[in-house]
């Protein structure tokens, strides 16, 4: 490989970004690190807790925070939280450090695997399948800004992980154009 440079997972709640980057991570030998998990083990709660404690703007300067820092090394697999794409400073901090793969699902098939998750506050409404909708509407044109997207419909988490190793390889090796799968 010519340029190590990280590979970034963002992409809306339920697309399986932490499954997938734990993967990626040990079949490339690299760090794997959470930006959520990050926060929770430095605040020391849960992020629903961060919500209600702090409200969601602190929590975005927290994620900011901790994107900055981390960006700074190199060789790791960064999940980001869904909403992470929203600050333009994240997003340009993001592109700078490393490939950034969108992870996308149809909207029923994030409703399926998120509806029983109770750490996910944006979803803690009385009707989160349109919160769903709504959210992922408004997010679309900042998850379109990705090197790559990756529909995960009908795939194994170990199948997501092959398809972006072998982009990202293409990529680095300048045989790639940046596109969606
Ligand atoms: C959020 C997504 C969550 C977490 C927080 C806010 C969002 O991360 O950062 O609940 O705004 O979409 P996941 O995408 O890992 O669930």
């Amino acid at each position: 490989m010519a340029k190590i440079k990280n590979i970034i997972l963002i992409g809306f709640m339920g697309t399986g970004k932490t499954s997938v980057g734990q993967i990626l991570a040990k079949k490339l030998n690299f760090i794997f690190v959470d930006i959520d998990e990050l926060i929770e083990k430095i605040l020391g709660m849960k992020i629903s807790e961060i919500f209600t404690k702090f409200g969601e703007p602190r929590f975005r300067d927290f994620e900011t925070e901790i994107i900055k820092l981390i960006t700074k090394k190199k060789r790791q697999v960064i999940a980001t939280g869904g909403g992470a794409v929203l600050r333009e400073e994240n997003m340009a901090q993001l592109k700078a450090s490393g490939v950034v793969f969108c992870l996308t699902a149809p909207e029923n098939v994030i409703f399926k695997r998120v509806r029983q998750c109770k750490n996910r506050p944006l979803l803690q409404v009385e009707n989160p399948e349109q919160r769903i909708r709504a959210l992922i509407k408004k997010r679309m044109p900042f998850y379109e800004k990705a090197d790559f997207s990756i529909n995960t419909d009908g795939l194994t988490p170990e199948e997501v992980a092959d398809k972006i190793i072998k982009e990202y390889k293409r990529l680095i090796d300048g045989k790639a154009q940046s596109r969606a799968t």
